[in-house]
């Protein structure tokens, strides 16, 4: 029996950083990608992970289809972690939700604040905040180790607010449900050297090189990788973005971008 897997998905390297960060304190442990999971039978396993980015107050929809296909057998100790710019919502709650149809539940469920990467709204945190909160980062790890090893049964950590559990139960599921469409709107400046980065940088093969330029395929997570990632900064939301510094996770970014092409070629 495999004593650990941590599974992630992350746009811009946040939620990939506290996987690693996580895997390095537990023993024989496995760090997946839920992006490239096509077997989701993982019976043999004590302890399961999942490692995501809140979005919109809730859940992305791959780990949405990715918990709901998941085979663990019904002792497996299941916790999750969802990294987010400062509001949580009811990500954990969702996730809890899904388990229970299953009839299972969340055995522990943190939140860790990382570096906004939702640059609709959102300028990049300057880097010295970006430190702060890589530290905290640390700090929050240690403690969730020590919970995970011991598959210590937790209350997971929700919002007291009774506006996010509102937003995030209600709203989330309709908001979200949108995004894979939501690409129709990225748009290409003149910068574009046409390097690939942005087609490296998505986990779910959206991206198509036409001409040297990006052409979205509309399966999109609206995770931001792309568009967070190019060196010229030529892509763009409508008008929204143009002005606004860009934030990839500058920890991983070379190891998760080396890691995405790899899965990329081992698949064509
Ligand atoms: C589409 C989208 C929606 C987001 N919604 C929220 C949110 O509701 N609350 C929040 O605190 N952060 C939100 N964020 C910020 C991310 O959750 C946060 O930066 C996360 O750590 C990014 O993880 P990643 O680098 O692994 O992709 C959102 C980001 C995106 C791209
Ligand atoms: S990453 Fe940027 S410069 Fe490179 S191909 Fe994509 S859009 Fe063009
Ligand atoms: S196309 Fe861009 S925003 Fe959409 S999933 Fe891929 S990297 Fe993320």
């Amino acid at each position: 029996m495999k004593e650990n897997v941590v599974f992630y998905f992350s746009g811009t390297g946040n939620s990939y950083q506290v996987a690693k960060d996580l895997s390095g304190k537990l023993a024989d442990c496995e760090v997946a990608n839920i992006a490239d999971i096509s077997d989701s039978d993982y019976n043999d396993v004590d302890r399961v992970g999942i490692v995501f980015p809140t979005y919109f107050w809730g859940i992305p929809n791959i780990v949405k289809k990715f918990l709901g296909d998941l085979k663990v057998s019904k002792g497996t100790y299941i916790y999750a972690i969802a990294t987010c710019g400062g509001t949580p919502g009811a990500s954990l709650d969702q996730i809890d939700d899904i388990l229970k149809r299953q009839d299972r539940h969340l055995s522990a469920g943190f939140y860790v604040i990382m570096p906004d990467n939702y640059i609709l709204i959102y300028d990049a945190d300057l880097p010295e905040k970006q430190e702060e909160k890589f530290k905290k980062e640390k700090e929050k790890l240690e403690y969730i180790a020590k919970v995970v090893k011991v598959k210590e049964q937790i209350r997971f950590e929700h919002s007291k607010l009774f506006i996010d559990h509102l937003i995030g139960k209600q709203l989330n599921q309709l908001i979200v449900k949108k995004y894979p469409t939501k690409d129709k709107e990225f748009v290409v400046s003149d910068t574009c050297i046409g390097c690939g980065r942005c087609q490296k940088a998505c986990s779910v093969k959206n991206i198509k090189l036409v001409e040297g330029k990006p052409e979205w395929q509309h399966h999109c997570e609206f995770c931001m990788g792309c568009l967070q990632s190019c060196p010229k900064s030529a892509i763009n939301w409508k008008n929204k973005t143009q002005k606004r510094k860009r934030y990839y996770n500058p920890n991983v970014i070379h190891e998760l971008l080396l890691s995405k092409e790899n899965s990329r070629s081992s698949m064509e």
